[in-house]
């Protein structure tokens, strides 16, 4: 048995007007995990504790809770991959999302936000008009499998940084769960989909891999990838900024070797968008006044062909 603490994050929305910590000492076996010390806390110590919890084996998504300041799931986190050097366990509740008592938390931006996908699939044709069911080839169906392990725990959310300072952003589970939806050949919505997604501000996604821990392997930052890409090919939005900058990035990296500012900040404003290049002319003056101005046109660097044989090999698209 392995003696621990505890050290949990209180709050009654009903009550408390401030949060405040419980330290509770426990006795576990060495291989408990962080949702059954919890369980032995509550059952032998404080019955007030409170948290979500349904499956114990990360199917149901209801345990992500913050770890020592990292977010997962408590009935995948083994104590003793996790315990600090004065045998304690500090939890919190999820980040970015209100607390409502102790580590359960308002789930409702969550989930509006996956409501808004219509996370259902809309074909054409009726029921009816099939024999059988709806069949899917294997080669289909692995594209869509990854992403339809979500659990909805909501653990990629809470590590967005993007999330935690705009909330309208989807965020990542959303955008990996329209992906489910987009790439589904038995569905007909795939522009209206990803009209939406792009009005729900994918484009927002700064590639920073926070949401790269998921306990599904759903791997939410390549499906972000993957429907940016669609977003492009299928050209939806392409009088937004967001595919307007990923495009004139990829053209002047190809063309040039390196990033032509300039051309890059024309390209997403728009350059015939007299009032967004007048929004962003004090930005330009100060950058000029500190000697800041990138170059109006810049010159191919020597080995621009070995860049562009990094495009042609990972197939980027083009405009
Ligand atoms: S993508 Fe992964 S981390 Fe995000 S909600 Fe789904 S299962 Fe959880
Ligand atoms: S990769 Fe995008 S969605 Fe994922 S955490 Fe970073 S900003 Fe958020
Ligand atoms: S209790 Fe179901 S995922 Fe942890």
């Amino acid at each position: 048995m392995a003696h621990i603490t505890l050290d949990i994050f209180r709050f009654d929305q009903g009550t408390d007007e401030v949060p405040h910590r419980d330290r509770v000492d426990i006795d576990v076996p060495e291989t408990t995990t962080v949702l059954d010390a919890l369980e032995t806390a509550k059952a032998e110590v404080d019955g007030s504790i409170t948290f979500r919890r349904s499956c114990r084996s990360a199917i149901c998504g209801s345990c992500s809770m913050n770890i020592n300041g990292v977010t997962g799931l408590a009935c995948k986190t083994p104590c003793n991959t996790v315990l600090r050097s004065d045998g304690s366990i500090h939890i919190d509740p999820m980040p970015n999302f209100q607390p409502m008592k102790d580590l359960v938390v308002h789930m409702d931006p969550f989930w509006d936000k996956y409501t808004r996908l219509k996370p259902y699939l809309q074909p054409a044709d009726r029921d009816e008009d099939h024999e059988r069911e709806r069949r899917v080839s294997p080669e289909d169906m692995k594209k869509l499998v990854e992403a339809a392990n979500c659990v909805m725990c909501a653990t990629c959310y809470a590590l967005c940084p993007v999330v935690s300072v705009d909330p309208a952003f989807a965020g990542p589970a959303a955008i990996a769960y329209a992906y489910r939806f987009i790439e589904d050949v038995r569905d007909s919505k795939t522009k209206e989909r990803l009209a939406q997604i792009n009005d729900d501000y994918l484009w927002l996604c700064a590639h920073c891999y926070a949401c790269s821990y998921c306990p599904k392997h759903v791997e939410p930052h390549d499906r972000i990838v993957d429907v940016k890409r669609r977003t492009v090919a299928e050209r939806v939005h392409m009088d937004k900024p967001g595919p307007r900058h990923a495009l004139v990035v990829n053209k002047t990296i190809r063309q040039t070797g390196m990033l032509a500012e300039t051309e890059v900040i024309q390209g997403t404003v728009g350059r015939f968008n007299i009032r967004g290049l007048l929004k962003i002319a004090p930005l330009g003056m100060r950058m000029a006044a500190k000697g800041k101005m990138p170059p109006l046109f810049l010159r191919p660097i020597p080995k621009v062909d070995e860049v562009r044989t990094i495009y042609e090999s990972l197939e980027v698209p083009v405009s």
